[in-house]
């Protein structure tokens, strides 16, 4: 049995929870900085990463407490590496180190995007693999091949806004605050007029998304016809997403013979989003419950189990990586 203490730091949310084998979290602390950064309307990075140093330590000896584990249970000390905001990222893996180091525990660096996809190992069934992974964040939107755990492929992308800060911007349009997907999903959904459609974004010949039009195209909607119900404008933008991403998703899903679909990311909690994977896709869907789909650190704690093996020194040479380790590939891949 290996139980893992892991730290989640790389936006808004200070998180630790302890993850036994990688598939089962005993504790789930998250201290949202939201309402911190509602007033400024998004996320200062300067702001969350002073919120860290002040939430972090009682955050893990929360999560320590509510799993009803000791200090010497533990086999190891996980935190995010990247990506995500550099100040936010070195507050929680410095402090994972420093823990590491007076505990004379190894220290496993944790993939942001890689812990959302894990969060599906958190459930009673566990994913077959190969899987396509459709990880929709606020900072992201990325279709990834998965090989095997730690061996992707990055078949596609957004190539301007990701999905959820799409969502952000548009609720932001429509003066619904920050973060703007729960909000925004709510006001869709006591829309009575279902009837105005908005622009999709289909790329043809790509797996890559788009969401930089859409959001242009509710603001000139919303210009235009000022009388417009916003919950129409809500309901329009979000059938607009749920569309392109379960339906581009489920096709590559198809050509590439995968056995299931691993869906992930803040934006995975949307409602309209799983109901639509769920029509669209040939194969099984798995998609955390909301808890999971944003940030938190159970999930690094389920990625960092696939990674004993990586762990360093906590003494050794140590660095973040704010940007995502995987590029889009050179050559295109495109089938007829
Ligand atoms: O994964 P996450 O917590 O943080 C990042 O790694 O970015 O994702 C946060 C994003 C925000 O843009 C937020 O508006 C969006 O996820 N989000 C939602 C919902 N819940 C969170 N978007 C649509 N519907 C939701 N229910
Ligand atoms: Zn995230």
């Amino acid at each position: 049995m290996t139980t893992v203490l892991a730290i989640e730091s790389s936006c808004d949310e200070t998180a630790a929870s302890v993850v036994v084998d990688g598939r089962r979290a005993l504790s789930n602390v998250v201290a949202s900085q939201q309402e911190l950064h509602a007033e400024t309307g998004g996320v200062v990075p300067e702001v969350a990463a002073r919120q860290h140093l002040r939430a972090l330590l009682p955050v893990v000896r929360q999560a320590l407490a509510d799993a009803e584990c000791d200090w010497d249970r533990l086999d190891a000390i996980a935190a995010t590496a990247g990506p995500g905001l550099p100040g936010a990222l070195v507050v929680g893996l410095n402090a994972a180190r420093g823990i590491a180091w007076a505990r004379g525990l190894p220290l496993i660096p944790v993939d942001h995007l890689e812990g959302h996809v894990c969060a599906n190992w958190l459930g009673e069934e566990e994913p077959p693999l190969p899987a396509l992974a459709l990880v929709v964040s606020g900072g992201h939107t990325e279709l990834l091949l998965m090989l095997d755990h730690g061996r992707f492929e990055r078949l596609g992308g957004t190539r301007d806004d990701a999905a959820g800060e799409a969502f952000d911007k548009v609720a932001r349009l429509l003066d619904l605050g920050y973060p703007g997907g729960p909000p925004l999903s709510r006001l869709a959904a006591t829309a009575e007029e279902r009837t105005l459609r908005l622009p999709r974004a289909w790329m043809p010949g790509s797996d890559d998304f788009s969401f930089s039009g859409l959001k242009t195209a509710v603001a000139q909607r919303v210009a235009a016809e000022p009388d417009l119900p916003p919950a129409e404008v809500a309901h329009a933008f979000e059938e607009s997403v749920a569309d392109v991403l379960s339906r581009k998703t489920a096709r590559v899903a198809e050509r590439e013979g995968v056995s299931c679909l691993l869906v992930a990311g803040g934006v995975a909690a949307n409602g309209r989003l799983r109901e639509a994977v769920r029509e669209a896709s040939p194969v099984p869907v798995f998609i955390p419950p909301p808890v999971l789909c944003t940030d938190n650190a159970a999930m690094i704690g389920a990625a960092a189990f696939r990674h004993l093996d990586e762990a360093v020194a906590p003494e050794s040479e140590l660095d973040i990586f704010p940007t995502a380790k995987r590029r889009p590939p050179r050559a295109k891949r495109r089938r007829s």
